[in-house]
């Protein structure tokens, strides 16, 4: 686990010497950049064994937007994500971030942080320090390490519980950790992979609502997998159905509601319109899943 862990914090470009405080520089904010986050262009993935993971994808990510991926399982959304994140390399076609090749991700206002459905903590670390270890691994000095570890985890609400261990938290706050371990590496594009699938679906929706609120706060561009259509709703700008044999994008959904988004946006007449419209467009992406 922790070896997947170093693999994402290599892909975070969190480096040395980086500033506290604020998510840096030149960050782009708005949905209305010109320059694409990500490009996923024609790119396929076939893997080792023969298996088609991926169809030829096309896809534009900008800064900003929250894009989730949603169909059923086996359909590629991991594969999809793990492209975005570079952990795996398209079979045909490529991948564009910033317009350039990877190396453009770790530098300031294009910074990536990966989080799994695993909270994959080390047992044997405090919370804080579970927190700090992109800042330790990549060498950032101890005091402003501290800074920034406190104040990722005053960002998910687990500041009181920096001293404890991991077994003494609940999936939940686990989760949060893990959240706070992207965070602290100040991100700029978030990938999250099902991160709230294990959990019951109060505490889902209050780690939904938080999400909202750092994203929008921070100005994040996320990429989040879910099987959930309430979460994709409550969640997104943007929302790519995947169908499966072969895995590609069926069809895309805008969600055309303001941010910030709170607990009314799901009480209200519109969300359940959007989340039936859009059970309506998984229902024929399932269909058009069914094997040749
Ligand atoms: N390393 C691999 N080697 C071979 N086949 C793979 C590999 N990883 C994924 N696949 C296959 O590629 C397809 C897409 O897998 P992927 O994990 O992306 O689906 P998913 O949509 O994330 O599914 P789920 O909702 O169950 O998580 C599946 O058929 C899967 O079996
Ligand atoms: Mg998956």
């Amino acid at each position: 686990m922790l070896a997947r862990v170093s693999d994402t914090l290599a892909n975070s470009g969190v480096n040395s010497g980086t500033s506290s405080g604020a998510s840096s520089g030149a960050t782009p904010g708005a949905a209305t950049t010109a320059t694409p986050a990500v490009e996923v262009l024609s790119a396929d993935k076939v893997f080792a064994n023969g298996t088609r993971g991926l169809a030829p994808i096309q896809l534009s990510i900008m800064p900003g937007e929250f894009i989730s991926l949603i169909g059923p399982s086996g359909c590629g959304k991991s594969t999809l994500l793990k492209l975005v994140a570079n952990l795996i390399e398209p079979s045909d076609g490529r991948l564009q971030w910033w317009r350039g090749g990877f190396e453009k991700v770790g530098t300031p206002g294009r910074r990536l942080a990966f989080v799994f459905q695993d909270p994959t903590l080390m047992p044997w670390s405090r919370v804080g320090a579970n927190v700090r270890l992109p800042l330790d691994l990549a060498g950032v000095p101890r005091r402003e390490a501290m800074e920034r570890t406190a104040a990722a985890l005053a960002q998910v609400d687990l500041q009181p519980a920096a001293q404890r261990y991991p077994r003494q938290l609940s999936g939940g706050m686990r989760m949060r950790v893990s959240i706070a371990r992207a965070l602290v590496t100040e991100p700029d594009l978030l990938l999250m992979d099902e991160p709230f699938g294990a959990l019951d679906e109060f505490t889902r929706n209050k780690l939904d609502e938080d999400l909202v609120r750092l994203s929008h706060e921070r100005r994040l561009t996320n990429v989040f997998v879910t099987h959930s259509i309430y979460e994709a709703v409550f969640l997104s700008t943007r929302i790519a159905v995947m169908a499966a044999n072969p895995g590609r994008i069926f069809g895309e959904f805008p969600v055309d509601e303001p941010f910030p988004r709170d607990a009314a946006f799901r009480a209200s007449g519109r969300f359940a319109s959007l989340c039936r419209d859009l059970s309506a467009l998984l229902a024929d992406a399932s269909i058009a899943s069914r094997p040749a």
